[in-house]
């Protein structure tokens, strides 16, 4: 297995040009099979994740041609196939996607239950609810969701939950239902507006993505489309907090401002200096960081997925901070290894009170999940010291390029296999 090695006390300084999102490719390309025409993606982002849908989709009989690192064609023709390779499937939970447009090309769809995830317990009750509400009949057997519906009708559906993925799983299936179906009480992320954008753009009538009700009037026949996918505000926000944890002077470059509010307004509370222009933000450190709260809410407020990250900005500021993780149970993965590092956290079910002021040592760490994995990098740049970072195969899923764009940003990284000691790259500052 691969390892990353990191020195320590860098400030990181320069420009960072952000990829495509990751949440938003995994939703649109499970959409893709709606059409046999073809359908082109511009944006993409070069990761692990997207590379495995693409081959689910290929062993579904997907023709998929490169047209360049980020853009792919991709010409479903008559598919037949509702049961995706199980051995790509279980690499990733968002190919659950695959029920809802599955079930809306062909009335059938089989997927493996998704497994267990590092965050905690993950159900999808609420997409099975959907699911039989619009007609499906749901049979769960040898460890598989089969899904099957004569035809599939519109419904007005409640979600007891906000879940960007039970959203965007009833939006592909509500794109082909016959009628009208109204989602209540759905996730607003900019990856859910994304989504609907796509399947606007090849037909659909998708009204209110973005808000907490969509309307969907369904459509039979779906056209091939070009798209580009929108930035990613989670790999953005993750170098935004990164230049404010190791108190350097960023550019982040080719995002949607509107998309990082609340990143931009917590940072400004630590009195991180955050210049927003059009397509990029500006992060310097000018004074001392200050502690502040910190709790995660659905799209708009604090991302969960940046809660690691910024919890390890506030082990860097002076005074306490309580963090509270108000999306997963118990989404504290990092801690423990942030303790390892000298971090002094206490967790208490969904909080964790952060004594700042500490200052991390170096030591060799493992990286649980990809966006604790990502906080244990910024926690590694921020010690004293060098640091071995094991698991890093959970960072390729989601972040392209990640060590060279630290890398250009100053920082010392180098990929290692597990053996050699590997010297480190340049003079640590
Ligand atoms: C999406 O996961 C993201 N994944 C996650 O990002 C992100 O952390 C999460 O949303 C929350 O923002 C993708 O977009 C591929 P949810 P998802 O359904 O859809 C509960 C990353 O690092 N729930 O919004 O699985 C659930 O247990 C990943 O990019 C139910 O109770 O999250 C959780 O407590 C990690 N029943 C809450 O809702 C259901 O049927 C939010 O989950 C579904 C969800």
């Amino acid at each position: 297995m691969e390892n990353y090695l990191v020195n320590g006390k860098v400030k990181l300084s320069g420009n960072v040009k952000i990829s495509g999102s990751k949440n938003a490719a995994v939703a649109i390309l499970p959409a893709v099979v709606l059409t046999s025409e073809t359908v082109a993606l511009e944006n993409l982002p070069d990761i692990n994740d997207v590379r495995t849908m693409t081959k689910i989709l290929e062993t579904l009989g997907v023709s998929i041609r490169r047209r360049g690192r980020n853009t792919i064609e991709l010409t479903p023709g008559n598919l037949a196939k509702i049961a995706p390779s199980y051995e790509l499937v279980k690499k990733m939970r968002a190919s659950y996607y695959f029920m809802g447009s599955l079930l809306a090309r062909y009335g059938r769809a089989e997927v493996p239950i998704p497994g267990g995830c590092d965050l905690g317990p993950r159900p999808i009750d609420q997409h099975l609810k959907g699911f039989s509400a619009l007609g499906a009949e749901i049979n769960i057997e040898q460890g598989m969701i089969k899904l099957s519906a004569n035809k599939l009708v519109g419904a007005h559906i409640y979600l007891d939950v906000v879940s960007i993925g039970a959203t965007i799983n009833l939006m592909l299936a509500a794109s082909a239902a016959e009628g009208r179906t109204v989602l209540e009480n759905v996730a607003k992320e900019p990856e859910i507006v994304d989504l609907a954008n796509f399947l606007n753009a090849m037909g659909s009538s998708i009204k209110g993505a973005g808000t907490d009700v969509i309307r969907i009037d369904g459509i039979k026949k779906f056209s091939g489309v070009r798209h580009t996918v929108i930035p990613d505000r989670i790999e953005a926000g993750t170098f935004m907090l990164a230049a404010a944890a190791t108190k350097g002077n960023v550019s982040v470059e080719d995002v949607i401002p509107k998309h990082l509010e609340a990143i931009t307004a917590k940072l400004r509370e630590t009195g991180v200096k955050v210049i927003v222009e059009p397509e990029k933000i500006k992060i310097e450190v000018v004074k001392p960081l200050l502690p502040s709260d910190l709790k995660t809410f659905p799209y708009p407020g604090f991302p969960t997925d940046l809660q690691p990250p910024g919890m390890v900005l506030l082990t860097a500021a002076d005074g306490l901070s309580v963090v509270t993780e108000n999306v997963f149970d118990g989404r504290y993965n990092q801690v423990d290894e942030l303790k390892r590092m000298g971090a002094r956290i206490k967790v208490e079910g969904r909080t964790a009170l952060v004594e700042g002021g500490s200052s991390l040592q170096g030591a060799p760490i493992n990286a649980p999940d990809l966006r604790s994995g990502a906080a244990l990098i910024i926690a590694a740049m921020m010690a004293d010291g060098e640091s071995r970072v094991s698991g890093i195969e959970h960072i390729d899923r989601g972040y392209e390029n990640f060590e060279q764009k630290l890398v250009g940003l100053g920082a010392s990284i180098k990929r290692v296999n597990h053996i050699n000691s590997g010297q480190m790259p340049g003079n640590p500052e």
